[in-house]
């Protein structure tokens, strides 16, 4: 038994369904470190990270907290915390180099004894096939705006699962498609950089391109195999009742949740987000919607926040998604601001709304075709400094991990098919263009050492994991 397990059990207050999925999620950019082991070629974030002004203090993913060495005593600790399931990223530049043609079987070979070293110690994988890391060759060639990107990421997603489909069963093909596209191509604040509304948004229907095609290709090796997509979705208020504001409240959830939603779920695009774009020459096939509509077996929800806007003339204004931030990533939107609604904030200034999931999974079930769903992201990121004993005593994070799990239980409790939560994250790690300046981990990484050391939060969940739910309201 370790200190993570040593507290009594009691009966949950608020107990989740038996079968609930406990777990947490990395990206294999943000932990694995090696970027030039084992036959690895260049993402676009390598490249992005020696970009000058990109990323805070310069800092890359090169080593990371050293996850590819280190993997073994990261599987112990999910196992100490009572993990039932781990969901990572496979870094496809690890596992194709150069994004189309021959593959690096040490690339395969990393992932396979990851993958066997979680069954072992009884917790189900749950693979992301891309977290971001464009293979940097594919980037040269034009990148999610080009089509073809959507079919080398179907080969390449083919290929993994026929190596790893025996004894993985769930499988989540892209994450985010809307940062991807929009803070990679829109903004500039994510790789690969660029700033082009209109090229944002054929990258976005080619990330959804590349699902449909992925999971068709899956589905025929293992039909048994469930897959699914995992989108960043966000609650959206207007700032009043002005229809100004209801008007920038639509556009923007159109932009946020149901261009994605939509074609995902439903196989059409939204005619309102369509009217918005239309300067943009945005023109989506039908026969594009059907392959982008395959039947899912789950959603990934990622969900941190609530967007309040108003509608006003002008420049729209960001979101923190970049310290260095100046370009909008809202396609088409230049009649939108971002206002605060004076909700306590994370350490990334994110305001903390609980209510705002409540009403995400509320809205799934009500408005879109009944699937599982599963929480792929939740968590609270902070700058943490850990006390001598390299220790963090983050009540911040318990009361938002708290906060979001009472609200998963009463989605549930109204008849929502949630089935799993993934926390963000397992380990404190490479936090994009934030460095290493923003900590979100259970688990305290000592980036000179590489020693980690459990957090509170970590002890905390460990106990919600041990007695299935959640304790009285403290
Ligand atoms: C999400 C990303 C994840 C992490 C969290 C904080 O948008 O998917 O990699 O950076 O935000």
């Amino acid at each position: 038994m370790t200190s993570l397990q040593d507290d009594t059990s009691a009966a949950p207050a608020a107990p989740f369904p038996t079968g609930f999925r406990w777990g947490a999620a990395t990206a294999a950019y943000q932990i694995e470190g090696a970027a030039g082991e084992g036959g690895r070629g260049p993402s676009i974030w390598d490249t992005f990270c020696r970009t000058p002004g990109k990323v805070l203090n310069a800092e890359t993913g090169d080593v990371a907290v050293d996850h590819y060495h280190r993997f073994p005593e990261d599987v112990a600790l999910m196992s100490d915390l009572g993990l039932t399931a781990y969901r990572f990223s496979i870094s496809w530049p690890r596992v194709q180099p150069s994004g189309a043609g021959t593959f690096n079987q040490d690339g395969l070979d990393f992932y396979r004894r990851l993958v066997d070293e979680l069954l072992e110690a009884g917790i189900e994988p749950w693979p992301t096939l891309y977290h971001w890391d464009l293979p940097q060759p594919l980037e040269d060639k034009g990148g999610w705006p080009e089509r073809e990107t959507a079919h080398r990421f179907a080969e390449y997603a083919a290929h993994v699962h026929a190596a790893l489909g025996d004894r993985v069963r769930n499988w989540m093909t892209v994450n985010e498609p809307w940062c991807a596209a929009f803070l990679g191509y829109a903004s500039g604040d994510h790789a690969p950089g660029r700033r082009d509304a209109s090229a944002s948004l054929l990258a976005a229907h080619h990330l959804m391109l590349g699902h449909g095609l992925a999971v068709e290709a899956m589905r025929a090796r293992y039909p048994d195999n469930s897959f699914g997509v995992a989108v960043n979705l966000y609650a959206v208020s207007p700032a009043s009742d002005d229809p100004a504001d209801r008007d920038a409240a639509r556009r923007v959830d159109g932009l946020q949740n149901r261009l994605f939603l939509d074609p995902l779920l439903l196989g059409r695009y939204p005619e309102d987000v369509l009217a918005d774009t239309a300067r943009l020459g945005f023109t989506p096939s039908d026969a594009d919607l059907t392959i982008i509509n395959q039947p899912i077996d789950q959603l990934g929800i990622n969900y941190y926040s609530r967007h309040t806007v108003a509608g006003t003339p002008g420049e729209a204004a960001q979101t923190a998604s970049s310290p260095f931030s100046t370009h909008s990533p809202w396609p088409g939107s230049d009649h939108v601001r971002f206002v605060p609604a004076g909700r306590p904030v994370t350490g990334m200034g994110w305001e903390i709304d609980e209510r705002g999931l409540y009403e995400v999974l509320t809205r799934l079930h009500r408005e879109y075709p009944s699937v599982a769903l599963y929480i792929t992201e939740n968590g609270a990121g902070y700058d943490e400094t850990p006390d001598d004993n390299g220790t963090v005593q983050d009540l911040g994070r318990i009361a938002y991990l708290d906060a979001h799990l009472r609200a998963c239980h009463d989605a549930i409790a109204d008849g929502v098919p949630l089935r799993g939560y993934f926390t963000w994250s397992l380990l404190d790690n490479f936090e994009w263009a934030w460095g290493y300046s923003k900590r979100f981990g259970l688990v305290h990484v000592d980036y000179a050492t590489q020693r980690r050391v459990p957090k509170d939060s970590a002890r905390w969940y460990a106990g919600v994991i041990r007695q299935g739910g959640l304790p009285e309201r403290g």
